[in-house]
């Protein structure tokens, strides 16, 4: 087995940083496809810890190949602030990183944009301008990391976008415009910064896969928040699911081997929307002190809920799961009763799908299944066999009713916290 993408299975921040830190120390290439630095993975080494947003967290293992794919949106500052941190640290970025031509660049009036929407219209979206820069790629308005090699390309498309930007920031608005001068410079001065960085990355990780490397595609958010397939309108604008590892990296589905769903033992979700199995009592801020939920890129705390397996088998439908990793199943110790949604009641019926209609899923009553948790500390086990039986029976019955072998338990932060039952690369 050569790929594997790695992909949250809920609504993000399941813990995939680790995991992805686990298996890059067994390959040779790790791509980012989707979203940008609205993610924040979390990789604790030693006694350091570190959230990085946009590259790929293989930077922190040597003489990895780390890719930023076509799917990516990019905001240079923040890139620029990353490579000065991690380079601080001694971490290697010049021979290892690269960025796809075709991805997008985030400008500052797409941040700019965002903060008056959301005045609007509250999604809780991060404020990095995720949203209106995939908005600018969909309509064909789009800035790529390509034109910054341009001068005059770069300029007139800024020219085209204030445009309409300033029309709105102004009339709809009623906020301060932008001046297209002081971006074209800014842009440029990164271009400056951030051409050696440029690539065929396609070219790339295709030629890496024909020859054997094996590559980790490593996914942001989740699936719950995927454009397509998520919350809608309470979700991402990128394709979160394993199939935006193909369009956003330019690779056939033919070449995918392994699809790891990373599933938190509990759910937790960040910003606005539904959440069915979310706890609203002591219990829910107990998990979110015991869990450390609080957003990775924007210390909001995060709202906390026991495992929703009605939204998870909708995960595994549409991702076509190989694997599973079950991450910070020791957050669960000492609770006595482990509730686990089973089905969804609307009026008089239960349903065991996922609902399409967001109206319908915010109406929808959890049906639990009730599990006898457990008493000993599950932290840092690193042995299957260890576990205590209902931390195991827990396990098993999350196996059973998705229908995907288990093959990796995380049982605390760092790095060697970690059960493996297979190793999916
Ligand atoms: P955006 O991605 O900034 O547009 O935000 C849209 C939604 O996705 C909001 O609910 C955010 O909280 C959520 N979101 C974005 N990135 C992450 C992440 O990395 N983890 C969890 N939630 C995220």
């Amino acid at each position: 087995m050569s790929t594997v993408v790695i992909i949250g299975a809920q609504w993000g921040d399941e813990g995939k940083g680790k995991i992805v830190d686990f298996l890059t120390e067994k390959c040779d290439y790790v791509v980012r496809f989707q979203g940008g630095c609205n993610a924040g993975h979390t990789v604790v080494v030693g006694e350091e810890k570190y959230i990085l947003h946009l590259i790929p967290s293989g930077i922190l293992h040597k003489n990895k190949k780390c890719i930023i794919g076509n799917g990516v949106v990019l905001d240079p500052s923040g890139l620029l602030k990353e490579i000065e941190t991690l380079t601080q640290k001694g971490i290697e970025i010049d021979n290892n990183l690269y960025i796809a031509k075709h991805c997008h660049l985030i400008m500052p009036y797409h941040i700019a944009i965002e903060e008056q929407s959301e005045k609007k219209k509250k999604i809780g979206t991060t404020k990095k301008g995720i949203g209106p820069c995939y908005t600018d790629k969909i309509a064909r308005n789009g800035v790529r990391m390509i034109d910054l090699l341009y001068p005059d390309v770069l300029k007139n498309k800024i020219r085209a976008n204030l445009e309409i930007i300033n029309f709105l920031l102004k009339n709809l608005y009623n906020a301060e415009t932008l001046d297209e001068a002081n971006i074209l410079t800014q842009y440029l001065n990164y271009a400056e910064k951030l051409k050696k960085y440029i690539a065929d990355a396609d070219i790339l990780i295709n030629k890496a896969i024909d020859s054997g490397k094996k590559v980790l595609f490593e996914g942001a958010q989740g699936t719950l928040l995927d454009i397509d397939h998520g919350t809608y309108p309470y979700v991402t604008s990128s394709n979160t699911i394993a199939g935006g590892a193909c369009t956003g990296a330019g690779v056939s589905p033919r070449k995918i081997d392994n699809i790891i769903g990373i599933v938190k033992a509990y759910t937790t979700r960040v910003g606005e929307g539904p959440f069915p199995t979310e706890i609203k009592d002591s219990l829910g801020e107990e998990i979110r002190k015991r869990g450390g939920e609080y957003g990775a890129t924007t210390g909001r705390p995060r709202r906390c809920g026991w495992l929703d397996l009605v939204g998870l088998r909708h995960s595994v439908r549409v991702n076509g799961f190989t694997g599973l990793a079950i991450t910070k199943l020791d957050i669960l110790d000492g609770i006595e009763k482990l509730k686990v949604c089973v089905g969804y009641k609307y009026g008089n019926s239960i349903l065991e799908d996922f609902p399409k209609e967001i109206q319908i899923l915010e109406d929808c009553m959890p049906v639990y299944e009730e599990l006898q948790g457990w008493k000993e500390s599950t932290a840092g086990i690193k042995n299957y066999e260890k576990l205590p039986d209902n931390a195991k029976k827990y396990l098993k019955f999350i196996e059973d009713s998705l229908k995907v072998k288990i093959q990796i338990i995380s049982t605390g932060q760092k790095r060697d916290e970690i059960i493996i039952k297979e190793s999916p690369l």
